[in-house]
């Protein structure tokens, strides 16, 4: 890979990123400022999409259309719905989906986006491989592959958090990675989503995400930097 993107939703999951990037060229498109340069030796653009998928499903297409880059690696905090993972947990995304796709009242199963061919987006197995063995390298907590739901939604409830893990299936919640992952898989573009837990997504989710956030996205971000160093 000749050209990575590095891509997170806001600020605290980008700013580690952006201080160890070198020979920056900024350019603003869509309102989203991508800036290219080198990190570790290697050519990246880094941005931050925004929150939710609209956001991220814009930028992630400018990056591979303008910016012709070759995988896509999401780095950022998320909400855990497997009850096995706390705080400061990692996940490592096998694939992605979108939890708030609903057609059921058309008889399409939760999460299926009708007439497309797939709804579930695979990661690169290649990329989760190297999240994977960055973990093993660097992270003494708990890490998961698993699966990533995504919806423009934060989610603050024991109700939806056991039905999102039982019905979906999902390991994690955030609001942007499926919508990457689908924008990738319509490109062919390998991806994976990198997320380290801020909250349990439970009622205390608003007063965990606003103390945990910072550390988390930290957490995620070593995983990043020891990955790239290593591809
Ligand atoms: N990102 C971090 N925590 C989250 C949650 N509980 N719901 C959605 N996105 C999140």
């Amino acid at each position: 890979w000749n050209k990575i993107a590095l891509i997170g939703a806001m600020n605290e999951e980008i700013e580690l990123l952006l201080s160890h990037m070198q020979d920056v060229k900024e350019t603003v498109k869509a309102g989203i400022t991508f800036r290219e340069g080198q990190y570790f030796g290697k050519n990246v653009v880094v941005c931050r999409t925004g929150v939710g998928k609209v956001n991220a499903a814009v930028t992630t297409q400018i990056l591979i259309d303008h910016f012709a880059v070759q995988a896509v690696i999401f780095t950022g905090v998320a909400g855990a719905l497997d009850p096995e993972l706390n705080i400061g947990d990692i996940v490592v995304s096998r694939e992605c989906l979108q939890h708030d796709m609903d057609v059921t009242a058309l008889g399409f199963k939760r999460g299926v986006i009708p007439y497309e061919a797939k709804s579930v987006f695979e990661a690169d197995a290649q990329l989760v491989e190297a999240a994977m063995a960055s973990g093993e390298r660097l992270f003494s907590g708990k890490m998961k592959k698993g699966v990533v739901l995504s919806g423009d939604q934060f989610v603050a409830s024991r109700e939806l958090v056991a039905q999102l893990h039982q019905e979906l299936g999902g390991t994690c919640v955030e609001m942007e990675g499926a919508s990457v992952a689908q924008v990738c898989s319509m490109n062919g573009i390998p991806y994976v989503v990198i997320r380290s837990m801020s909250d349990k997504a439970d009622g205390s989710a608003h007063v965990n995400f606003a103390e945990f956030t910072v550390q988390a996205s930290e957490n995620s971000y070593k995983m990043v930097e020891d990955m790239v160093k290593h591809l």
